[in-house]
């Protein structure tokens, strides 16, 4: 019992008791601290210990157990699971989703870790479990299994089950996007959507823009189809549009694929002016605009982050929609909005993509939007997120070395940073998963970059209270990092041609 009373617990913290207690305990169960066989502390002894309710040590316990770091024998308690069974769980997980989608490229497979409970997750894109609405979500499937019965289990029509096509129709009147259900895919997640749209409109050698840097998995997509990609560079309020409008006059783009609000990875967000004059040149030199949308709710900073598609006059924009970020990335749902032009290519290629998105979940989030559980979620994502972005963007300027430059976005959940021209980001990565940390190198978002001087945190997989010491960690490692390679011959950080 003794080695539980350091356990601290914050009231304050926007993570719940109970997740912060498992955390603790998983902690002392990993370093040793706790032994195989230990048994924990009865349910009221450490409840009155630590001054909170029994449930939740009931909840905590429950908690380790589902993630296989404790075993109950009925009638004597909970007991620490031996090592070699937790560590088989030991989480493997890529880096991000876009490194799912690589394939056989080694070096970002390199980049797929594993994760365990020290370290501090900067990589990651994926949310936190703690922050997915799994009551809800159980109380909604529950219905719709009493209510649809064996039809949640059919095949759903490609296009989408329509009772969710006119609610997404509503409920996309709240981001001003005035559509039809004719218009509407529903599709497995937005990398599902990228690809739809790259078999539908790609041939063999077209030409696609994209923003650079840009999404990983988006760029394998479009490689897959053997398109030619040409890279136009992001800046703080947008994409290059100089640089944009001389490409134009040299190559006849099939599309642009664009992150408007809080671009991955560098966080930017376009202004109206750019957002608008994009919007014109799509129309003069007759291309679509690939939106892809996975963060706009995010905005932090009174930047009101609309999508391209309220304002497309000249309906140009195909709309992509995932709500991994701001629900449940395992789901895979998401949904694309497009121009009636482009009508039988998306349908046949979700069609031979998957013949239809699961039924059971198309049904099931249908109820969700209805009942307005998911506003719900929405609002309290927006506060968990808005407070890591806080101690996020106030750790950043506390502890970076002044040799590294940021440009802090105003919401999201990426941060895009720079070492001192030279320096290598892939050597930087090498030295922190040694220390437990793991960031993005930022090679990964490049067509063809080997290494680059640029890295990426993303606060979607770190826990609120292991930002700031996560942060003043990595500054510990950048200054040692560039007093190391400072005094060596700097590296190229040019692609490899
Ligand atoms: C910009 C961007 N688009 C799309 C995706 C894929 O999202 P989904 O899980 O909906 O397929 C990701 C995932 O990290 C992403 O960062």
């Amino acid at each position: 019992m003794d080695k539980f009373k350091n356990i601290k617990l914050n009231r304050e913290n926007s993570q719940h008791l109970y997740i912060q207690l498992s955390n603790a305990i998983k902690k002392m169960i990993v370093t040793g601290e706790l032994e195989p066989d230990t048994k924990l502390p009865p349910i009221r002894k450490l409840a009155n210990k630590l001054g909170v309710n029994n449930v939740t040590i009931v909840n905590a316990y429950k908690h380790l157990e589902n993630e296989n770091y404790v075993y109950k024998k009925v009638g004597s308690g909970t007991f620490v699971k031996p090592k070699i069974e937790y560590q088989e769980m030991g989480l493997h997980v890529p880096i991000d989703t876009e490194f799912n989608s690589v394939g056989n490229d080694s070096k970002l497979i390199n980049y797929d870790i594993i994760t365990n409970d020290v370290t501090i997750n900067f990589a990651s894109g994926m949310p936190t479990p703690d922050l997915f609405p799994v009551s809800d979500f159980k109380k909604a499937l529950n219905e719709i299994l009493d209510t649809d019965k064996g039809n949640a289990f059919g095949y759903q029509e490609s296009q989408g089950f329509y009772p969710l096509r006119c609610s997404i129709k509503n409920y996309i009147k709240s981001y001003n996007i005035d559509s039809e259900t004719e218009n509407i895919q529903i599709i497995s997640g937005a990398q599902q959507g990228i690809d739809i749209i790259s078999k539908a409109l790609i041939d063999y050698g077209d030409v696609v823009f994209i923003e650079s840097p840009t999404y990983r998995g988006a760029i394998a997509s479009f490689k897959s189809r053997s398109a030619r990609i040409i890279e136009i560079p992001i800046q703080e309020d947008g994409i290059n549009i100089k640089s944009l409008e001389n490409k134009l006059k040299v190559f006849t783009p099939k599309f642009i694929y664009v992150m408007p609000n809080f671009q991955n990875p560098t966080g930017y967000t376009y202004s109206n002016n750019k957002k608008e004059k994009l919007l014109d040149l799509a129309k003069k030199y007759d291309f679509y605009i690939i939106e892809d949308d996975y963060l706009s709710e995010l905005s932090f900073n009174n930047l009101k982050g609309f999508p391209l598609k309220s304002i497309d006059k000249y309906d140009r924009v195909i709309y992509i929609k995932s709500f991994s970020k701001i629900f449940m990335p395992g789901l895979r749902l998401g949904f694309m909005i497009f121009p009636l032009s482009v009508y039988n290519d998306v349908i046949s290629a979700k069609h031979v993509s998957d013949i239809s998105t699961s039924g059971l979940i198309q049904r099931t989030f249908n109820l969700y939007l209805r009942k307005g559980i998911w506003q719900k979620h929405i609002q309290y994502m927006q506060t968990i997120y808005k407070k890591r972005f806080q101690i996020m963007t106030n750790s950043l300027n506390k502890y970076l070395p002044k040799q590294v430059h940021i440009n802090l976005p105003k919401g999201g959940l990426n941060f895009w940073i720079s070492l001192p021209n030279g320096f290598s980001s892939n050597e930087l990565y090498n030295l922190c998963i040694k220390n437990n940390i793991v960031i993005v190198p930022g090679s990964v978002f490049y067509k063809d970059k080997n290494d680059s001087n640029y890295f990426r945190l993303n606060t979607a997989s770190v826990y609120t209270e292991q930002i700031d010491e996560g942060i003043k960690k990595l500054s510990n490692i950048l200054i040692q990092f560039l007093k190391i390679y400072g005094n060596k011959e700097l590296r190229p950080t040019t692609p490899l041609l």
